[in-house]
């Protein structure tokens, strides 16, 4: 495939969307054409299971289920959407992508679901495809979760389901992160999201720039 798959990782709010939004500018100015694209909810049948995912009580399914709908919602996101994109050519940027589940469903239930399990359902998914870079936004979960819940209050839709999770689970859930960055160091790079919007970006293109030769 042409085309490369960058991915953004991180708790809640950390900024991935701006930072995504903003790259994916730059990438333009570079006349990469660029897709712009989300975990959970990259396609019409993701948004389904997206709402399914991220709205409603916190208890109202396990682990286990949120696993299998994320890995359906992948699966989806990736044939019907990414790969083709990257057939093109063309550069895909998405919010959120296997490290997610990683963290979330393995490290921040406290390992209620194997890793194993997921590694099964990584392959059954996505087979041994691999994103070209990982960019982790890591941020205290006590300022990511009071960003999130600020931007909440303007949204009709209230997408607080893991918010809603105990500290705990969120600070698990950053350590999960950063345990998978030590794991695949060639793939994955973990910036401090406590800065501005604009220091931020300057990081991520500098990253990118040197990686991609641009
Ligand atoms: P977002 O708010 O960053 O768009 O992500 C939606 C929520 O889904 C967020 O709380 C993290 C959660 N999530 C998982 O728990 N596992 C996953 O695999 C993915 C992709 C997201």
């Amino acid at each position: 495939m042409n085309g490369k798959f960058i991915t953004f990782e991180g708790g809640e709010g950390t900024g991935k969307s701006t930072q995504l939004r903003l790259l994916a500018d730059f990438l333009r100015t570079k006349g990469i054409n660029v897709v712009e694209t989300k975990e959970p909810g990259g396609t019409q049948t993701g948004q389904e299971l997206r709402r399914i995912l991220v709205t409603g009580d916190k208890d109202k399914f396990d682990a286990t289920a949120e696993a299998l709908l994320y890995f359906a919602d992948r699966h989806i996101h990736m044939t019907q959407k990414v790969w083709p994109e990257m057939e093109k050519g063309n550069w895909v940027l998405s919010d959120r992508f296997a490290d997610s589940t990683v963290a979330y469903q393995y490290f921040g239930y406290n390992k209620r679901v194997s890793r194993e399990d997921l590694d099964s359902l990584y392959k059954i998914a996505v087979g041994n495809f691999k994103p070209d870079l990982t960019i982790i936004l890591d941020i205290n979960p006590e300022i990511g979760l009071a960003r999130s819940f600020n931007k909440a209050a303007t949204m009709d839709v209230k997408e607080l389901r893991f918010e809603g999770r105990e500290l705990a689970f969120h600070q698990r859930m950053r350590q999960g992160f950063l345990e998978i960055a030590q794991q695949e160091p060639q793939r994955c790079v973990v910036l401090n999201a406590d800065k501005s919007i604009e220091v931020l970006h300057n990081d991520i293109v500098k990253i990118i720039t040197e990686r991609f030769e641009l």
